[in-house]
């Protein structure tokens, strides 16, 4: 079977690293960009730990930089969970980029790429929708031409970043609000399943034994386990990769179930602010465009490919040094 063609928009972000490190493991894909954005950390942070993770796994994708600021919103970078480099560790720490930035907005490529392979490119987006947002604007017809769009954001069960509001839609709930109105067909991967989209104790132990220190996976992990509220509170055994989901589900979709619903995003100023609603009932208003939502997940079974990932990552590395 031909490999799925990839771009990953991001803004790593510890769990933004193990989904490049699950999409690039998995040899499912041809992952033909990485683009950057705003959001876990500042701009300049986002690109340099993509390019970073990108090198560190041995790969040559292209790398872009994207939005520096959200369309609207403007909010401080949330050190606490990722710390001030946006992918902070508690040991060991990635080697540093070979090369460079690629010339060109991030925007524009993914507007150019998808121009050029109609129905071919699927979108993974693991960020802030800026950087989608800003080629839909420029080119609102791309929303027909992408084969599909993934993407972690949101949650029909309430917030994280506020009570009613997850952190991606959040960041930029404008954007959020032109992605979803775009028509584009899309699935939703929110706090509904990501919260439970844990790794436990097991199996950081596993990814810890995996390579003899200098372990910098196991070590960017364990920093942002320490820094999880709901790990603290004995919520989760473990951290909660939410941006893995979208990929995984890419991999096999057997780990999730989906829900075809409308949702709309809150973008009045207020306590709802980016926040994503749907209407559940059966009689919903037809005219609101429809997206697939992940509701449920097999969380042991994403867990364990999770963990392989993770593991083989942290063997290339370890073999690249
Ligand atoms: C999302 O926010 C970011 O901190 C994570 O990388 C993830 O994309 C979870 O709300
Ligand atoms: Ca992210």
């Amino acid at each position: 079977m031909p490999r799925r063609r990839l771009i990953i928009d991001c803004d790593p972000g510890h769990d933004d690293f193990a989904a490049i490190a699950l999409a690039v493991t998995s040899g499912a894909f041809d992952i033909e960009a990485i683009t950057a954005v705003c959001g876990n950390a500042p701009l300049d942070r986002t690109v340099a730990n993509a390019l970073t993770i990108a090198d560190a796994l041995g790969t040559s994708i292209p790398v872009y930089a994207g939005a520096v600021a959200p369309l609207l919103h403007r909010y401080e970078f949330p050190a606490a969970f990722h710390g001030v480099t946006g992918l902070d560790s508690a040991g060991a720490t990635l080697p540093p980029p070979r090369r460079a930035v690629a010339p060109g907005h991030a925007a524009l490529e993914i507007a150019a790429r998808v121009n050029a392979a109609p129905g071919e490119i699927t979108l993974v987006v693991l960020g802030p929708m800026t950087n989608l947002a800003l080629a839909l604007a420029l080119d609102p017809d791309l929303a027909s031409k992408v084969r599909e769009l993934v993407f972690m954001g949101g949650g029909i069960v309430g917030g994280n970043v506020t009570a009613r509001a997850e952190f991606n839609v959040w960041a930029d709930p404008e954007a959020a609000a032109i992605v979803l109105r775009s028509g584009i067909k899309a699935t939703m991967f929110g706090l509904d399943v990501t919260n439970r989209a844990f790794i436990d104790t097991d199996d950081l132990a596993r990814l810890r034994a995996a390579v003899p220190a200098p372990n910098p996976v196991a070590d960017i992990i364990q920093f942002y386990t320490e820094r999880s509220g709901d790990v603290a509170a004995g919520r989760v055994h473990g951290p909660s990769l939410h941006d893995t989901c979208p990929v995984a589900w890419l991999i096999d979709p057997t780990l999730f179930q989906t829900e075809s619903l409308p949702v709309t995003v809150e973008t009045s100023p207020g306590p709802r602010y980016g926040a994503t609603d749907a209407d559940r009932r059966t009689w919903a208003p037809d005219h609101l465009p429809r997206i697939d939502v992940a509701l449920e997940l097999d969380r042991p079974r994403l867990a364990a490919r999770v963990t392989d990932a993770l593991v083989e990552a942290a063997k290339r590395i370890a073999n690249n040094a």
